[in-house]
């Protein structure tokens, strides 16, 4: 007798911010994998075409409109999604968005929204979902952080906080969970080429990598792709019962010189 039940053969993943970069390719390689997969995003054109591309290869997804600063539409999100693929055994939080003003420069409702999504984001999302997985004995939920938490970086102060309260949710969170069978992962991202920053100006791009490089946190100019972190969070959510990857971090490898 093992002394926990193996992942059921059926595992229905949500996955926000699936319209694009981590999250668009964490929703393609589970449901290659043979996850019946839900897509939230609110470009949820994005989320049907992705959708119904990964359906012609005979997958089961279904997409849904989400903002996950509105805390109806995450309601209507998980129960649409649960109404059209069953209740969900994995969640993967994705969603999310980055601004690079300076702390002082950023007036306290742009430092607010980010924390609505990152951070309260996330928690509108894991209180609609986790209550039924604590019932059914078993569940998933990855939520992806940043490497921002262990090294900081300029320009991103709101978003810093967020991914810091995050981390500190996450972690409270698997001690209140602990022999639950309900799993939360946190998986923490180094630079990935993705949508992310990609509506700066120029001019604030150059700036930005500037204060990396003065502060020594671009040591090489490999990114990674979405596709390295999906990898990861399908590791980590396929991990057999009996062992929880706690916090992941992922970074680019660098080229030999
Ligand atoms: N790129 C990096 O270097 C990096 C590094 C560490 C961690 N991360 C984290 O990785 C996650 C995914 O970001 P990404 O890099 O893949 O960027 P991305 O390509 O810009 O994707 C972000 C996704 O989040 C969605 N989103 C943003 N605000 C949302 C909201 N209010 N409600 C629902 N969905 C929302 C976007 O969709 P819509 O605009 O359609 O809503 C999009 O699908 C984020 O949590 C980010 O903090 C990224």
């Amino acid at each position: 007798m093992p002394r926990f039940e193996p992942h059921p053969s059926r595992r229905p993943a949500l996955v926000t911010g699936a319209s694009s970069g981590i999250g668009a390719a964490t929703a393609t390689l589970l449901a290659a994998r043979g996850h019946p997969v839900a897509l939230g995003a609110r470009r949820v054109e994005r989320c049907r075409e992705l959708a119904e591309t990964l359906a012609k290869d005979g997958a089961e997804v279904f997409a849904h409109v989400l903002d996950v600063a509105d805390s109806g539409s995450v309601e209507r999100f998980v129960a649409a999604s649960a109404a059209a693929l069953g209740a969900p055994e994995i969640v993967v939080s994705g969603a999310g968005d980055v601004s690079a003003e300076r702390v002082h420069e950023l007036d306290s409702a742009g430092f607010a929204a980010q924390l609505q999504v990152h951070l309260v984001g996330a928690h509108r999302l894991v209180s609609q979902v986790v209550p039924g997985m604590v019932r059914n004995g078993r569940g998933d939920v990855v939520l992806v952080s940043s490497d921002v938490v262990r090294a900081p970086r300029p320009r991103m102060g709101a978003y810093v906080a967020a991914k810091n309260g995050l981390e500190g949710m996450a972690r409270t969170m698997q001690m209140e969970l602990e022999g639950t069978g309900v799993r939360v992962s946190i998986v923490r991202p180094g630079p990935t080429m993705t949508g992310m920053g990609m509506d700066w100006d120029p001019q604030t791009t150059g700036e930005v990598l500037e204060d990396w490089v003065r502060w020594g946190l671009a040591r090489h100019p490999y990114f990674l792709k979405p596709e390295n972190v999906a990898a990861v969070i399908a590791a980590v959510v396929e991990t057999p019962r009996g062992t929880h990857l706690t916090l992941v971090e992922v970074q680019p490898e660098a080229r030999s010189r």
